[in-house]
């Protein structure tokens, strides 16, 4: 029986990957996953627990069984509401700290791909294409300028009312950016059949239609 089709949307911070693979889900009626939200949540129970985010073992157990749910755009943890807390700049540097450990990638391998099922999934993450998904049907990777990416952070946070340092967001990026793409684990690199869309000068819309055309004509490739 042929699996699920799932389309991976993987890149750097603030590249898009959310927005665009949302809406793309959206239009296609596919489900979708939010990797990094599994990371972020892992990080921030650690964090709350007072676990430290070298603990390998320990966070590891933690993320075989993540107490997490998602019900109508909102996140809970252990029942409590962190849809804005997860979200956090800090929580995305302390998610990029235990993403590193190899113990907490393979807890989470299972969680993730429990999202592919009928009609079809929107994966957006770090490895979706070259780890979690390797026979997906189409594999995009997003790239943007670290200057375009800060300013569309800056906005983010200024838009919820969240002061913001443009400096910080620069400095913080980066960093990010270089411990995703050094570690050994699933590291953050395109899939050698990913197509790279570089959306510095694109809208958010004109990144979704490109990804919507490219998956059409897979599909009408498979029907020749
Ligand atoms: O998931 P990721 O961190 O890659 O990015 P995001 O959370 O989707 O944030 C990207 C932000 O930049 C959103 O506010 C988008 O509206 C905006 N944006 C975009 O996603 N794509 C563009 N081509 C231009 C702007
Ligand atoms: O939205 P943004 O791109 O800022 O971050 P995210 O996608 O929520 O991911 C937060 C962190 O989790 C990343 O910096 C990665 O270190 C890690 N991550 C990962 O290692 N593998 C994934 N598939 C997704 C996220």
């Amino acid at each position: 029986t042929a699996r699920s089709p799932v389309i991976t949307i993987d890149g750097p911070t603030a590249s898009g990957k959310g927005t665009v693979a949302h809406r793309v889900a959206k239009h296609l009626g596919f489900h979708y996953l939010d990797s990094g939200a599994l990371y972020r949540l892992t990080a921030l129970m650690a964090t709350r627990h007072g676990i430290a985010l070298e603990d390998e073992a320990a966070i590891a157990t933690m993320a075989r069984t993540l107490p997490c749910r998602f019900v109508h755009g909102h996140v809970f943890l252990e029942e409590a509401d962190v849809t804005d807390a997860v979200r956090a700049e800090e929580v995305g540097v302390a998610a990029s700290r235990i993403a590193v450990l190899p113990a907490v990638r393979q807890a989470l391998v299972d969680l993730q791909v429990a999202f592919r099922y009928t009609p079809g999934l929107v994966a957006d993450g770090r490895d979706m294409g070259t780890v979690i998904f390797p026979d997906a049907s189409l594999k995009v990777f997003l790239t943007a300028s670290a200057e375009a990416r800060a300013s569309r952070r800056y906005k983010q946070l200024i838009e919820k009312g969240i002061s913001a340092n443009m400096e910080n967001l620069v400095k913080d990026l980066m960093e990010r950016d270089a411990r995703d793409s050094a570690r050994t684990t699933a590291p953050l690199k395109p899939a050698p059949d990913a197509i790279i869309l570089d959306t510095s000068e694109l809208t958010a819309e004109e990144a979704v239609s490109k990804v919507l055309v490219w998956y059409a004509q897979t599909q009408t490739n498979n029907a020749v």
